[in-house]
């Protein structure tokens, strides 16, 4: 198995290895199936930019540590419809957050790596709702590796799955991150903490942030997670950029933009390059990252001339040059 962009699709090498899902989250097409090229273009008008299929050179690859795509659909669609809700009310549900967050919780507890599906594998009317699971995701891997109690991840995932939610009811984009802060703090039920998360989301260190441009200690470390997670996810999915080049940036940023630990904790658990993807390594050959061990920029790989496994933490004189496809939007 392995995440391609959809103009790498070759209906006689390739069967999808995770089903399609339509605008609503239905499976559209089936795993185990080949695409005919009709269909292809059909899914590239819904904006779906990346397939995870099955093919020679990935065969025996099982991506084990990404999460398991229905149950992340699932929480896509919560969002959806917790979102589409509160549009409607100006009022948020609360219950179905916090069982979202619960569950991300548990496949945290039980994962000691856990990656979230490419946001670009759904149709574009999911795609908000592929962020916020995506942000979440990222951002829990970054408070467990800081140290978080059960409590605070679940603070600051109710705040993540939140964060942009003031866009149900706030058409003026600069004003969204107050809007959400407004809805989330009508409500006892949910720590105050989860609303600044969605307040300060936007915010920077060196005060150059919006809405308040607040600075320093006053920009919460819970934010400041949350927004390192949403700049990453971002930049990922919708700018293209290749998640190492990501990482430069952050570090180039340090206690500019963040504090110097939350972008140690970023790096250290946050992969440079996604399992199922394509590199070219220093000595020219072709290969597949095909797990992530302990050692986020150094995963294991799978040369494509010879099948053999090298576990890139051990071997430190090898190393990836790039990525072959553009296939690194998640
Ligand atoms: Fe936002
Ligand atoms: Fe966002």
């Amino acid at each position: 198995m392995r995440i391609i962009h959809i103009n790498e699709y070759d209906e006689k090498k390739m069967t999808l290895a995770e089903p399609v899902y339509d605008n609503f989250g239905r499976v559209l097409l089936a795993e185990g199936r080949t695409v005919h090229p009709t269909i292809i273009n059909r899914l590239r008008s819904m904006g779906i930019r990346m397939l995870v299929i099955e093919d020679e050179l990935s065969a025996g690859i099982s991506l084990d540590d990404l999460m398991d795509m229905p149950t992340w659909m699932d929480l896509v669609q919560g969002v959806q419809s917790c979102f589409k809700q509160t549009q409607l009310k100006k009022e948020i549900e609360p219950r179905p957050i916090f069982n979202m967050a619960g569950k991300l919780l548990d496949e945290l507890t039980k994962n000691q790596i856990l990656l979230p599906i490419p946001a670009a594998t759904v149709a574009e009317e999911l795609l908000p709702f592929a962020h916020a699971v995506n942000v979440t995701i990222w951002s829990l891997l970054i408070g467990r590796a800081m140290g978080y109690t059960a409590l605070q991840l679940r603070d600051l995932a109710v705040g993540c799955l939140l964060h942009d939610f003031g866009k149900a009811v706030q058409t003026n984009y600069s004003q969204h991150p107050e809007a959400g802060f407004q809805l989330i703090k009508k409500h006892r039920e949910i720590n105050l903490m989860s609303a600044h998360v969605a307040f300060q989301h936007h915010e920077l260190r060196d005060g150059s942030g919006f809405p308040r441009g607040i600075q320093g200690e006053a920009f919460l470390e819970m934010a400041q997670i949350c927004g390192i997670a949403n700049q990453y996810q971002e930049k990922l999915s919708e700018m293209n950029i290749a998640p190492h080049e990501i990482m430069e940036l952050f570090m180039s940023l340090s206690d500019k933009s963040y504090s110097h630990s939350v972008i140690q904790a970023f790096v250290l658990t946050v992969p440079a390059y996604m399992p199922g993807v394509r590199v070219k390594m220093k000595d020219g050959q072709s290969a597949i990252v095909t797990t992530i061990t302990t050692h986020m920029q150094r995963p294991i790989i799978r040369y494509e001339a010879t099948q053999e496994l090298l576990n890139l933490a051990e071997h430190h004189s090898v190393f990836i040059e790039s990525v072959i496809e553009t296939t690194q939007q998640i």
